[in-house]
């Protein structure tokens, strides 16, 4: 075989594309997805893929959430060999063929939840060692089946299964699985549990289970269940629990015997009997945490039959959206006493509580911590929540009590002065919309939340001891007040023009002042905070001058977080947050890409040097223009110009019949003023007067005197000096030129030199028209270069020379007066 010449190699790429194209064949119908970022992170989330798309090898995320993926095959992921998390959650999906994931050696993170698997295979997971964490939740599947499906999975830590299908848990099926971080099993609808199924797994960090059926139909199950995952440190949630009668809560027996610590209800709907019950079944057990979430009370409160049981261990009682079926009947919680007084910790979130009464205050007698967070207090309720500010919670540390209908700040400092021991106080996505002069805090106070209000100016108001401050999301444009012990301030949201004065702030760390109208900062800005490290002020609109753009700049490093050279500060939201505002051609881009000209950067430097320059130039021009005579050449063509059209006008005046332009002169005569003694003293005596001795006396009509046309005599004063000059040219027979040094120095003999041209060649008369006398022996090239048709008229007219001897002159009157008369002749 020869080898390739520059012309095979073409058709060698044709035949392999050719081949190529064949064999993807199957391949040509999957869609690709190009939607990775530079972490090689692709979401190809919501695509409408019917398949598994074709993403780049490289990626390290996939996910392919919310499509309309029924099968993998088992080529669909061959390659992906570096991929760590993979969602398929929210498909059509029914087939992943035995070794789909099999090339997936480096997977952590498998989701395979909310699709149609009726049916596991050991054999998917066979090859995944790495894989960390797996969701087969809500898949139609009614047991996990055998043999064992994660027995190869020696790293896994969190694992969710189960679904609205799932009927059998059996033992072996949770066989390889050693210890976990998180289980959660749904298992609503559970029929058949083999004791001690999910009791190997330990240690077994948060359990979450769904057990709706076990509790409403089979006991049992649900103790076994329950007893088989609860450890003294194992959080256990229950969900979607429907606990009515009295016997319903009898599973929790077995949690209490193991003595849990830390349980949670969610989405729990309970009668008072079940209430009552469970706190029996708990009485003694050291249970520190009791939250629900999500819980419906379809009784009344009367929860005091069980007031004699023993909770003191609770330490956290957590309690979030919850609902009072019948409100008006609801008692209060004052016989509570019991439940109420060990709790340090109290949270009733988002449960539409428009006030605790002062009593039940009262009986939180270990209270440090309270949230009321998104309820219907209001000024007049928070009153009576806190006693009119009797300081009735005297250990109260922490108050939230923010998303509430709040809107007097007086009213609430007057509320918490007497909390000696308040530290934090939160009050945010309240209403507070304006500030008194002054108001008077517990001395304890350091963190003050009043974020997301509607506050438009601050005031000495606000606490001096203060440590951490969040103002963010309010209508601030300025900020001036003094906060020594501040460490921590939050601005971002405001309308803040600039950094606020450093000095105010002497003790700050951390700055936060994002989405403002901030144009730019300074070194010189930051210099004034002495202890700042933290600034994050991202999403600003940033005016990119060339001092803001180099010193951001100067501070990046490359890997997101920007240390900027004056002190230790680190700009902690990463450089993509500060983009340009302006100028508009820098719009939107990132700070730290923007590339600024030195016209921009030194525009002072660049104006004064561009100025000079074209003063310079324009000084050079001018210089050469000069010496080329250019202004000379321009002021000619222009009179020229003109002169032409009066000249027009004039012909056609004469040809009206205008007397005007009757030949009245024999001649005109052309001279420097200089030569003026030699004109009047010998030309116009000589040429005007009649010569009786003349030899041509004969002939009359030669000895006729002349009539000469001299620009001190004939010219019509008022004219311009122009025209004078072309109607006394075209009025005379003849131009007579009277050539001296004297002649090419003036300027108006130029003038005269050049229409006369004009109108020697423009005209119908002859080239005789002019008659050149030479004063003084002039060679042609005496005469500058520009007089070019000067020069032309000399080299093509015969002239006359002036004689210098007194013999000779009556020779030169001779030529002279024939020149002049010569025309007569022709006539
Ligand atoms: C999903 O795919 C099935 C066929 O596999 C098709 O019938 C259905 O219309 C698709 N749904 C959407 C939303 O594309
Ligand atoms: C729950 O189990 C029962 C009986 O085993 C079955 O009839 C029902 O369809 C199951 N529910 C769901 C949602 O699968
Ligand atoms: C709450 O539990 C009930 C059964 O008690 C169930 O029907 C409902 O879907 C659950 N709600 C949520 C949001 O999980
Ligand atoms: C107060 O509650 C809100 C909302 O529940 C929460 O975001 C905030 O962190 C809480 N504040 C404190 C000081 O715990
Ligand atoms: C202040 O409260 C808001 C809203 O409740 C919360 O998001 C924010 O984290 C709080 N600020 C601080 C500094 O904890």
């Amino acid at each position: 075989m020869g080898h390739l010449t520059n012309l095979d190699l073409p058709v060698l790429f044709i035949l392999f594309s050719l081949c190529w194209g064949q064999s993807s064949n199957p391949d040509s119908e999957r869609p690709s997805c190009h939607r990775c970022d530079q972490r090689l992170t692709c979401n190809c989330s919501n695509g409408k893929f019917n398949r598994v798309p074709i993403v780049t090898d490289r990626a390290l995320t996939l996910d392919l959430s919310f499509n309309n993926i029924s099968v993998v095959t088992e080529d669909d992921l061959t390659g992906h060999m570096q991929l760590r998390a993979l969602s398929l959650q929210g498909n059509r999906l029914a087939v992943i063929h035995p070794s789909a994931f099999d090339s997936l050696w480096s997977l952590e993170e498998l989701d395979l939840s909310d699709n149609l698997l009726t049916a596991l295979s050991h054999k998917w997971f066979s090859k995944l060692g790495a894989l960390q964490n797996l969701n087969l939740l809500n898949n139609p599947y009614s047991c996990l089946g055998s043999p064992p499906l994660f027995q190869s999975l020696v790293r896994l830590r969190r694992l969710q299964f189960g679904g609205p299908a799932l009927e059998e848990i059996k033992r072996g099926d949770l066989a390889g699985v050693m210890q976990l971080e998180e289980l959660t099993v749904h298992a609503n609808n559970l029929t058949r549990y083999e004791s001690g199924a999910l009791a190997d797994v330990w240690p077994l960090g948060r359990v979450t289970l769904s057990l709706h059926r076990p509790f409403l139909k089979d006991i049992t199950l649900a103790s076994a269940v329950l007893g088989d995952v609860t450890y003294p440190e194992t959080p256990i949630v229950v969900e979607d629990l429907h606990v009515t009668g009295r016997r319903t809560i009898q599973p929790f027996t077995a949690t209490a015997k193991r003595r849990v610590r830390y349980l949670t209800f969610r989405n729990l709907s309970v009668s008072d009997e079940a209430i009552v019950d469970f706190l029996v079944v708990m009485d003694g057990v050291p249970l520190i945490s009791l939250s629900f979430d999500g819980i419906t009370l379809t009784g009344e409160g009367r929860w005091e039959p069980a007031n004699w049981t023993d909770h003191k261990s609770i330490d956290n009682l957590f309690i979030q959206n919850a609902v009072v079926l019948d409100v008006f009947k609801f008692t209060s919680l004052l016989q509570l006493g019991f439940l109420l007084q060990y709790p340090r910790k109290v949270s009733v979130i988002n449960s539409q509580a428009y006030v605790m009464p002062c009593r039940t205050s009262g009986l939180l007698a270990s209270l440090q911590y309270l949230d009321l967070s998104d309820n219907l207090l209001t000024d007049l309720t928070l009153g009576e929540t806190l006693c009119d500010g009797k300081g009735t919670l005297k250990d109260l540390r922490v108050l939230n009590i923010s998303g509430n209908a709040l809107k007097s700040l007086s009213t609430l400092s007057h509320l918490v002065l007497k909390l000696s021991k308040l530290t934090h106080l939160d009050v945010s996505r309240s209403g507070y919309s304006s500030m008194p002069q002054s108001c008077s805090w517990p001395s304890t106070l350091q963190y003050f939340n009043i974020s997301r209000a509607k506050l438009t100016t601050i005031t000495p108001c606000l606490p001096t001891t203060l440590e951490v401050l969040d103002l963010s999301h309010n209508d601030l444009n300025s900020f001036s007040l003094v906060l020594p012990a501040l460490r921590e301030l939050h601005l971002s949201g405001n309308k803040l023009l600039r950094l606020p004065p450093g000095w105010l702030f002497p003790s700050l760390q951390t700055l936060r002042i994002q989405s403002n109208t901030l144009n730019m900062f300074a070194p010189s800005d930051l210099k004034l905070y002495k202890r700042l490290q933290s600034l994050q002020a991202g999403q600003n609109k940033f005016v990119c001058s060339c001092d803001f753009v180099a010193f951001l700049q100067s501070g990046i490093k490359g890997g997101g977080e920007v240390r900027l050279t004056d002190g230790d500060v680190n700009l902690t939201d990463g450089e993509d947050s500060y983009t340009c505002d302006s100028p508009f051609y820098h719009n939107g881009k990132p700070v730290g890409t923007v590339r600024l000209s030195v016209v921009e950067c030194h525009r002072v430097l660049f104006v004064s040097v561009s100025c000079g320059v074209v003063l310079l130039v324009a000084v050079l021009v001018c210089v050469l223009l000069w010496r080329l005579h250019v202004f000379w050449y321009l002021k000619m063509t222009w009179a020229w110009l003109k002169a032409k059209r009066s000249s027009r006008r004039r012909r056609r005046n004469r040809d009206n019949g205008d007397s005007e332009g009757l030949l009245s002169f024999d001649a005109f005569v052309s001279y420097s003023e200089r030569d003026a003694s030699w004109v009047e003293n010998y030309l116009v005596p000589e040429l005007e007067e009649p010569r009786e001795n003349d030899e041509d006396s004969v002939n009359p009509r030669r000895n006729r005197s002349l009539t000469l046309c001299l620009h001190k005599r004939d010219f019509l004063p008022g004219h311009w000096i122009v025209d004078n000059i072309m109607s006394a040219m075209e009025r005379s027979r003849r131009t007579v030129f009277v050539l001296s040094e004297n002649f090419v120095q003036s300027d108006w003999c130029r003038y005269e030199l050049d229409f006369s041209h004009f109108w020697l060649f423009d005209g119908n008369s002859g080239r005789d028209a002019a008659i050149l006398i030479l004063l003084e022996p002039l060679s042609k090239d005496d005469i500058p270069k520009r007089f070019c048709k000067l020069r032309k008229l000399m080299s093509s007219t015969t002239y006359l020379e002036w004689p210098q001897e007194e013999e000779k002159s009556a020779e030169f009157w001779r030529s002279l007066r024939n020149a002049l008369r010569g025309d007569e002749e022709d006539d």
